[in-house]
């Protein structure tokens, strides 16, 4: 892995830096190898006070000192930084994630605003790394100078890894997915107490779409200047469970070559990245894990694994109405947003976008 002295770091940004996400870019951002968070930015509520005291902090690392006393930013153009990290609500994020945009920043986006534009790569460093090559048409096509690059929805983002090797392998023609997902995963202050406590709630609005749409775009191949959509079809149910964070997903698929359950849990442990997605900063030394036992993966035992970047899996067992289900549990902050997207930025850095 390419070390970069420390005065040579690239700055970054963070918009959205108070939120859910936004604590966790500067959590993970404390000592990257790569990066040196140079501004952070929120709204007007937010705007002009010291980070420390217009976040409230949920993580259980302190606030990084160097963070603690910087005064939090308007979101807009003008940051002393070459990348910003978008961590904003996505009615926000589309005007202002194309103003940084235009005005020459590489924006790498956690916020569904762009993701399914065609110009815009919806990007897993595992999964598919070529998609970048959609940046220059993005900036030829707009005239921008810099670039927008997204990641996906948490539960896509796990659900997307673990079909990959899948995909490949076996060829892949529908899923089933019940989702239950944590209450991070809805932002902070996210839902009260009296809503989620000791209860389930079978709605996430908009969540079933992003999951039926967005592992086709992943998965998809590139032809020319566009990606053609993998065909596969998703059924996707999604709930809100009372878990601090992790999500997890019971997935049943319907196979175009039916494999054995050995053969499957074989593709699933042997999936390695492309060598230069497999050796950035932030790459998981596996990307997935598969658990042996008969109780896991469960949130609490196994999702700091690893960092929060491992995908697990577990009960891989037969369908008796399609052919293989099995569980899937991601962390939806780390892999599924923050570190997604730090991720990709690492790629980006690779392959000579920044
Ligand atoms: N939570 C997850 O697990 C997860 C996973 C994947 C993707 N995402 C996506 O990531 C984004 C952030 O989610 P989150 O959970 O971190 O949300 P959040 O906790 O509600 O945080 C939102 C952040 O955006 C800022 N903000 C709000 N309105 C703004 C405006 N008009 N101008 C500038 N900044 C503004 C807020 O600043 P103030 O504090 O000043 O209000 C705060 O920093 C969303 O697009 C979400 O869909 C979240």
């Amino acid at each position: 892995m390419a070390k970069i002295p420390a005065g040579n770091k690239i700055p970054v940004g963070i918009l959205g830096a108070t939120g859910a996400v936004g604590q966790r870019f500067v959590q993970l951002l404390a000592d990257h190898p790569w990066f040196e968070v140079s501004a952070l930015a929120a709204s007007d509520q937010s705007a002009g006070k010291a980070y420390g005291l217009a976040c409230h902090w949920l993580l259980t690392t302190p606030i990084p000192e160097k963070m603690r006393e910087r005064i939090v930013q308007p979101a807009e153009p003008g940051l002393d930084c070459r990348l910003v990290f978008s961590a904003l609500p996505s009615n926000v994020a589309g005007e202002v994630e194309k103003e940084f945009a235009q005005a020459g920043y590489a924006v790498c986006s956690n916020a569904a605003a762009h993701r399914m534009e065609a110009d815009v790569p919806l990007l897993i460093p595992e999964v598919n790394p070529d998609h970048t090559a959609l940046i220059e048409i993005q900036k030829h096509q707009r005239g921008w100078q810099g670039f927008i690059v997204t990641n996906p929805n948490c539960s896509s983002t796990q659900l997307a890894i673990v079909l990959r090797p899948l995909l490949d392998r076996f060829g892949l023609r529908k899923l089933a997915v019940v989702t239950m997902q944590a209450i991070s995963g809805a932002g902070y202050p996210g839902l009260p107490a009296l809503d989620i406590l000791g209860n389930v709630i079978p709605l996430i609005e908009g969540e079933e779409a992003k999951l039926e749409r967005e592992p086709n775009k992943l998965l998809g191949r590139l032809e020319g200047e566009r990606v053609s959509e993998a065909t596969f079809i998703t059924s996707a149910q999604c709930n809100r469970v009372a878990v601090r964070e992790g999500h997890t997903e019971c997935v049943s698929v319907e196979f175009e070559r039916k494999p054995s359950i050995e053969q499957v849990i074989e593709a699933l442990e042997n999936f390695r990245a492309t060598p230069a997605a497999a050796n950035l900063p932030s790459s998981p030394a596996r990307p997935i894990l598969v658990h042996k036992e008969a109780d896991r993966p469960q949130p609490v035992l196994d999702l700091t694994t690893e960092g929060g970047m491992v995908t697990h899996v577990g009960r891989v067992r037969p369908d008796r109405l399609l052919d293989v289900r099995f569980v899937v549990l991601g962390h939806n902050t780390v892999r599924g947003a923050a570190g997604g997207a730090i991720h990709n930025a690492e790629l980006l850095v690779s392959q000579g976008y920044l």
